[in-house]
């Protein structure tokens, strides 16, 4: 069985469909989500799911590596992070050496690091005239949206288009492929 941590800051539509995505895999189960956010809506993803929540305060997350063991305690095989808006700590990085996947709104290398995300990624995206954006699944390094890419797909940006309707299509794209692009990593990671 693999044992999937989700990492979430936000809303937490992901995780929804990352935990729904995997009720229907045998072998692999969305086992703990971890917040930096008391009020973040992924903790009510959570609880009508039955998933136990790690809440991190900064501190905790970035000075102390005791919650590194909880996971490893806890069996978690690989994090995904899914709108987790801190920068991952080298301890974290160094215990989970390419288990750390994240998904970010557009096409990496472009419109990625500091201060890209949510509807700011969007609106670069158009203020730039950009034909197409997308999504980009990727390794996680100790940079900001830099690791190795995993998968990517693409839509077209059209004109009519406002960061808030491309947000709302990048969503639906991630929804789509997030799920079985982790479900393929893992089962390519076991192949070895
Ligand atoms: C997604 O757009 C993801 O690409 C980005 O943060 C957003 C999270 O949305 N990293 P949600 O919380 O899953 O709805």
């Amino acid at each position: 069985m693999t044992h999937i941590a989700i990492f979430a800051s936000g809303a937490g539509s992901n995780a929804r469909e990352i935990i729904r995505y995997f009720r229907g895999v045998e072998d692999i189960i969305v086992s703990l989500i971890v917040t930096n956010r008391p009020d973040a809506g992924v903790i009510e993803v959570a609880r009508d799911a039955g998933i136990p929540v790690l809440l991190l305060e900064k501190e905790r997350f970035f000075r102390g590596d005791g919650y590194i063991k909880e996971l490893k305690t806890n069996g978690i095989d690989l994090i995904v992070l899914a709108g987790f808006l801190w920068k991952v700590p080298p301890s974290l990085i160094e215990n989970f050496k390419d288990l750390i996947i994240n998904i970010h709104p557009a096409l990496l290398p472009k419109f990625g690091g500091k201060g890209m995300f949510g509807i700011h990624v969007h609106e670069a995206v158009i203020n730039a005239g950009e034909k197409e954006s997308g999504i980009t699944i990727h390794l996680v390094d100790e940079q900001y949206d830099h690791g190795k890419t995993i998968f990517q797909a693409r839509i077209p940006v059209s004109a009519s288009d406002t960061p808030f309707t491309l947000a709302e299509k990048i969503h639906k794209l991630e929804h789509g492929h997030y799920p079985a692009v982790i479900e393929d990593f893992i089962q390519k990671s076991k192949r070895g």
